[in-house]
């Protein structure tokens, strides 16, 4: 089991995620002789870190890493396959229902489309009323329309009361995403999953939505785990960075570290297909060739999964699955190109052959850039 990812954190870890593992069972029939063959997906595979409050934490990985499925398991819509997830240090009993619903209140999940989040026949009202009343937070009808106006300018839908009737066709994308954050922050969680918040909203209102998610962070001290594709703005709106491959968490560290001196050859990748309008408007903008395709999660890549599409893979990397190596304090990668420093756990390789290929590290660039 991989080692907690352990930032110097401010205060107690509000989320632990140990080991988490999550696999899917699907069935596919085949059509010639009906025989049904069952598959296992490795979504997520061993992962572990933790969220501290008052702190955004991006989980950042291409698009069928694992990312929602990591977002699934830490709010309970679905159950790890192994390892475990503690609020406050402790887990649900997933056989009690009160302990399941108030680990619930406790973890909300914000989605990336506010369209379907809400129901079109439902006013602004009865969709923050509903969790108001099941988590019995108000005792009665002006009471739970004070605290919705309350909330409704907590995310600067004003004049609340002009909003507080309103169908979510009557809404902007942005309006109805800023309806999905009161609803979930009405139960005063600790802690935010935000699964891509804005990557279905028009780009104006994307960073005003990300900076309130950033004040009730800060204000109300919620740990946020921000969920997306988009480096760039994880790196601008994130403290730490956790990079996910294949369902596997290969580089953690502080943002403005990790983007600025990626280590793992799979960062250097992400951080170069992103968009960066400073380097295309000065034309000096570098891309490194990914050669390859995402992996199959129902048979994954022996090793360390990003070897197939690595250009510094080694013989080792296919052979075993590297350990976390330390860069610093903070900033560690899980890739055999830093074999010879620090690991997190300790002995993890110390049956491993030595690297065949002598390969010279790299952290900014890459042999590959053009
Ligand atoms: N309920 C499910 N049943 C089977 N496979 C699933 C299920 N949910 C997700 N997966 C698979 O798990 C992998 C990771 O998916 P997901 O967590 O949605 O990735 P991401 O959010 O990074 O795009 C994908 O291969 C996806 O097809
Ligand atoms: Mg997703």
């Amino acid at each position: 089991m991989t080692e907690p990812d352990r930032p110097d954190g401010p205060g107690e870890a509000l989320i632990r995620v140990n080991g988490l593992t999550k696999h899917y069972t699907v069935r596919a029939r085949n059509l010639r002789s009906l025989a049904t063959r069952r598959s296992i997906v490795h979504a997520v595979d061993d992962i572990s870190f933790e969220l501290f409050p008052g702190t955004c934490i991006a989980l950042v990985g291409e698009s069928g890493s694992g990312k929602s499925t990591v977002g699934r398991v830490l709010t309970y819509l679905d159950r790890p396959t192994s390892g475990e997830v503690l609020l406050r240090g402790k887990a649900p009993n997933l056989k009690k229902r009160s302990e399941v619903r108030n680990y619930r209140s406790q973890v909300q999940l914000i989605l990336q489309d506010p369209y379907a989040s809400l129901n079109p026949v439902h006013t602004v009202a009865y969709h923050l009323e509903r969790p108001l009343r099941i988590h019995d937070m108000v005792k009665s009808k002006s009471e739970a329309r004070a605290t919705i106006i309350r909330l409704l300018e907590e995310v600067h839908l004003t004049p609340a009361a002009q909003v507080i009737d309103k169908l979510p066709h009557e809404l902007s994308g942005g309006q109805r995403q800023r309806v999905a954050i009161a609803r979930a922050v009405a139960v005063q969680p600790s802690v935010l999953v935000a699964d891509e918040p804005v990557s279905m909203l028009d780009v104006s209102v994307r960073l005003s939505i990300l900076n309130l998610l950033n004040e009730l962070v800060t204000k109300s001290r919620l740990a946020l785990l921000y969920i997306t594709h988009d480096i760039a703005s994880a790196r601008y709106f994130a403290e730490r960075l956790l990079v996910m491959y294949a369902g596997e968490i290969l580089e953690s560290g502080p943002s403005e570290e990790v983007t600025q001196s990626p280590a793992h050859p799979y960062t250097q990748l992400l951080i170069s297909a992103a968009p960066d309008p400073d380097a295309s408007a000065r034309g000096t903008r570098r891309k490194m060739r990914a050669p390859g395709e995402n992996p199959s999660l129902i048979a994954p890549p022996s090793g360390c999964r990003f070897h197939p599409r690595c250009p510094h893979a080694m013989d080792i990397c296919a052979k075993s699955r590297p350990p976390r190596f330390q860069i610093n304090d903070s900033h560690w990668t899980s890739c055999w190109l830093f074999g010879d420093t620090p690991q997190t756990q300790p002995g993890a390789a110390a049956e491993l052959p030595a690297p065949q290929k002598k390969v010279t590290k790299t952290t900014g660039s890459t042999r590959d850039e053009q």
